[in-house]
């Protein structure tokens, strides 16, 4: 699918919106995602925080897997937007998911200013690990 004006607006007003939602007591820092299947179905997802800080959840996981949890498997694009000077970038942890269950995505970088950068999942995560890659 191609990434047209129309898509980035779609995705970015959904980000936007449940960013509205998030739940950061902790640092502050509010995130949303939104992930759009090959047939244009748009999911969203924003962060949710925990008084134990490492069992937090990122804005593109929750949206990855609400999409996912709705039986959707192919995916074309997810984009992240943030309050902050350069667009927002995934989390290690957030790479190695969307790795896993969309390795060929393009990844849609943004502030909430709308400055943009589009990359690819392997270009995020060089030399990815994946189950096809092991013999186990
Ligand atoms: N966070 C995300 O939701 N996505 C990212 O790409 C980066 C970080 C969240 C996790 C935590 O709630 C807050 O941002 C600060 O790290």
């Amino acid at each position: 699918m191609k990434i047209t004006d129309e898509i980035f607006d779609r995705l970015f007003s959904a980000a936007s919106a449940v960013r509205e939602n998030a739940c950061a007591a902790y640092s502050g820092f509010k995130v949303g995602a939104a992930i759009i299947t090959e047939h244009g179905k748009i999911f969203s997802g924003c962060n949710v925080e925990s008084s134990s800080y490492g069992l937090t959840m990122c804005a593109e996981r929750n949206a990855l897997a609400s999409a996912l949890c709705s039986g959707e498997r192919k995916f074309s694009a997810i984009l992240i937007t943030a309050d902050s000077p350069e667009p927002v970038s995934p989390c290690g942890a957030c790479r190695q998911l969307i790795y896993d269950y969309a390795p060929d995505i393009i990844v849609i970088m943004t502030n909430t200013e709308g400055k943009r950068i589009d990359s690819s999942v392997t270009e995020l995560l060089k030399f990815p690990f994946g189950l096809k890659k092991v013999k186990i």
